[in-house]
C-alpha cells in the first residue's frame, strides 16, 4: 500500500483516488504521524501532499523529518517538496507572499525514471498552486524540471528513490500527471496493481464472516446506496444473522422507501423490518420551523424508534453502518473535525447503553468505489446511481413548518424533477438534483383566474464529494419543461425558480 501524509491540501483525497485508480491501495494519514508510525504501517511508498502552510511559518504543521530516512520510495508534492528542501542538508526554500496559481509549462531537465516517457524538449502543461519555492536543491538531488517562473520545479534523487514536484500531478489539468504517478508507483516503487473492487469484496466478506462469528448484527437501512451495499454485503457474509431495520419517517420521496425494500425482499432472503413511523415524526415536527430543531427532533426520534426495534433483537452484538472514507479522514485530520455547519443525523449517534459494537465495511472507500462495489455485488442501476438523500429527508427541503399537505406538494414536485432529470439523461451526470418548497406565496394567473400559491425551487448541483459544489448548467429547455410540468401538474405551486448558488458559500440543501 501507499501511505499519503496529509498537510491539508484540498487535493489530498484526489491523490488517494488517483493511486487507487491505478490499482494500488492507498491510505491518508495526518502529517503528525511519526516516522515510527509510518514504518509500522509497512507501506511500499510514501507520498507527501501539498498544503496551505509555509514551511518557514511558526505554525507550520508538525512533521517528523525522519520519514525521509525510512529508505522508502517517496514523492513530495508542492508543500511536501518545500518540506523536503527545508529539512534536508543543502536545501533551501524562499518564502513568498505571491501565490502562483494555474497553468504552467514544464521543461524536463533530467532523464529520471519519474519522467520516463515525457519528451525532454516539449513544454508539458502542469498545474501549479503554491506560494513558496525551492531555491537550492538538497545535497544529492538534481533539478529535474523547471517552468518559466520556477527554476526548481522538480527534484530527483534516483538512488534514494526520492522525488519532489512543485506542481500537482494528481489534478486533471496536469497533462502527464497520470504517467508521472504511474512511473512513481510501478517503476520506482515496483508496485503491481491489485486493488480492485472485486478483490475488496472478496477480502471484506471473509473478514466480516470472521469478525461476526456466531453473533448477530443490526443495521439501519435508508434506501441509499451506502446502507444498501452494507446490508447486502453483510447478508452475503452472514445471511440470516443480519437484521435490517428500515424506519419510514414519512419524510421520504415518493415511493422511495418501498421501492428499495421491495427490491431487497425480492432478490435477497433478508430479515427486513419495515417500520412505519411517519405519524410520530410528523406529530413531533408540528409547528417547528427552525432547521436545527427539525434535525434534532428527527435525529432523536429516529434513535428512539430504531432502539425500540433493536431491543427486540437481544442477540445483536454489532451495529453496521455505511461510514465512508471521507468521514474517517475528516475526523482524523490534523486540523481536527471541522466546525459543525449542520448537525448531520446518522446512526453514529446511537446511545451508548445500547452497547453495540460498530461494523463499518465501507470505511476505506470513496463514494465512486462504493458504486463499483454495488455493481460488483449485483445491485441494479436504480440503487447504484441514486442521488444522496439527507437523513432528515424532505423535512429540510420544506422551508418552514412540515405538514402532510406540504409534504404531498413537495413529493409531487420532486417526482417531476427526478423524472425530467432521468428522461433527459442528466440524472447520472449530476451529483444531486431535487426540489425545495418555499414558505412563500406569490400571485399567478391561470385561465381567467388569479392564483395565490406556493413557490418551488429546483436545486441541481455538480460535486465530487459534497464538500464543494457548483450549480449545474442545465439546458434551458429542460428547465422549461420542469417548470411547465410542475406548475401544470402540481396543485398548489404557481411559480418555479432555479437555484444558481455554489457551495461554498451556500450549502447544497437549503436548511
Ligand atoms: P450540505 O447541505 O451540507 O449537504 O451542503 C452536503 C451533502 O450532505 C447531504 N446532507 C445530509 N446527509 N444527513 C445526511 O445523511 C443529513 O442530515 C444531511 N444534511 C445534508 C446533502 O444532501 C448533500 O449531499
Amino acid at each position: 500500500k501507499v501511505v499519503i501524509l496529509d498537510f491539508g491540501s484540498q487535493y489530498t483525497q484526489l491523490i488517494a483516488r488517483r493511486v487507487r485508480e491505478a490499482g494500488v491501495y492507498s491510505e491518508i494519514h495526518p502529517c503528525t504521524v511519526t516516522a515510527k508510525d509510518v514504518a509500522a504501517m509497512a507501506p511500499s511508498a510514501v507520498i507527501l501532499s501539498g498544503g496551505p502552510s509555509s514551511v518557514t511559518d511558526a505554525d507550520a504543521p508538525p512533521f517528523d523529518p525522519a520519514v525521509f530516512d525510512l529508505n522508502l520510495p517517496t514523492l513530495c508534492i508542492c508543500y511536501g517538496m518545500q518540506l523536503l528542501a527545508h529539512s534536508q542538508p543543502g536545501g533551501s526554500v524562499a518564502a513568498s507572499t505571491d501565490r502562483e496559481y494555474g497553468r504552467a509549462e514544464l521543461s524536463v531537465l533530467a532523464d529520471v525514471p519519474l519522467f520516463a516517457g515525457l519528451d525532454a524538449k516539449a513544454g508539458h502543461t502542469v498545474w501549479m498552486s503554491h506560494g513558496d519555492k525551492v531555491i537550492a536543491p538538497p545535497d544529492g538531488f538534481v533539478v529535474a524540471g523547471r517552468t518559466k517562473n520556477v527554476e526548481i520545479a522538480a527534484l530527483a534523487n534516483v538512488e534514494r528513490r526520492m522525488y519532489a514536484l512543485q506542481f500537482h500531478p494528481e489534478v486533471a489539468h496536469t497533462d502527464d500527471g497520470e504517467r508521472i504517478l504511474h512511473n512513481f508507483l510501478f517503476t520506482i516503487a515496483g508496485l503491481t496493481p491489485g486493488w480492485t473492487m472485486a478483490s475488496f469484496v472478496e477480502t471484506e466478506l471473509a473478514a466480516l464472516k470472521k469478525q461476526v462469528g456466531d453473533d448477530e448484527v443490526v443495521c439501519a437501512l435508508s434506501g441509499g446506496v451506502d446502507s444498501t451495499v452494507v446490508a447486502v454485503m453483510l447478508h452475503k457474509a452472514i445471511g440470516k444473522k443480519l437484521h435490517c431495520i428500515f424506519v419510514d419517517n414519512g419524510l421520504l420521496r415518493l415511493g422511495e422507501g418501498e421501492e428499495v425494500a421491495a427490491y431487497l425482499r425480492e432478490h435477497f432472503d433478508l430479515n427486513l423490518y419495515y417500520i412505519k413511523a411517519s405519524k410520530l415524526f410528523l406529530d413531533r415536527l408540528a409547528g417547528v420551523t427552525d432547521p436545527e430543531k427539525k434535525r434534532k427532533i428527527i435525529g432523536t426520534t429516529f434513535i428512539e424508534v430504531f432502539e425500540a426495534e433493536a431491543a427486540k433483537l437481544p442477540k445483536a452484538k454489532y451495529l453496521a453502518q455505511g461510514t465512508l472514507y471521507p468521514d474517517v479522514i475528516e475526523s482524523e485530520s490534523f486540523r481536527g473535525p471541522s466546525a459543525v455547519i449542520k448537525s448531520h443525523h446518522n446512526v453514529g449517534g446511537l446511545p451508548e447503553h445500547m452497547k453495540l459494537q460498530l461494523i463499518e465495511p465501507l470505511r476505506e472507500l470513496f463514494k465512486d468505489e462504493v458504486r463499483k462495489v454495488a455493481a460488483e455485488i449485483g445491485l441494479p442501476d436504480f440503487i447504484i446511481w441514486r442521488h444522496p438523500f439527507p437523513g432528515p429527508g424532505l423535512a429540510i427541503r420544506i422551508i418552514g413548518e412540515v405538514t402532510e399537505e406540504r409534504l404531498e406538494i413537495l413529493r409531487r414536485t420532486d417526482k417531476i424533477v427526478q423524472g425530467e432529470l432521468a428522461a433527459s439523461g442528466w440524472y447520472r451526470k449530476v451529483w444531486q438534483g431535487f426540489a425545495v418548497l418555499l414558505p412563500l406565496k406569490t400571485v399567478g394567473v391561470m385561465g381567467d383566474g388569479r392564483t395565490y400559491e406556493n413557490v418551488a425551487a429546483i436545486r441541481v448541483v455538480d460535486s465530487l464529494d459534497a464538500m464543494t459544489a457548483d450549480w449545474t448548467r442545465l439546458p434551458s429547455e429542460l428547465l422549461a419543461s420542469m417548470s411547465n410540468r410542475i406548475i401544470n401538474e402540481v396543485k398548489g405551486v404557481n411559480r418555479v425558480v432555479f437555484d444558481v448558488s455554489s457551495k461554498p458559500p451556500s450549502t447544497i440543501e437549503w436548511e
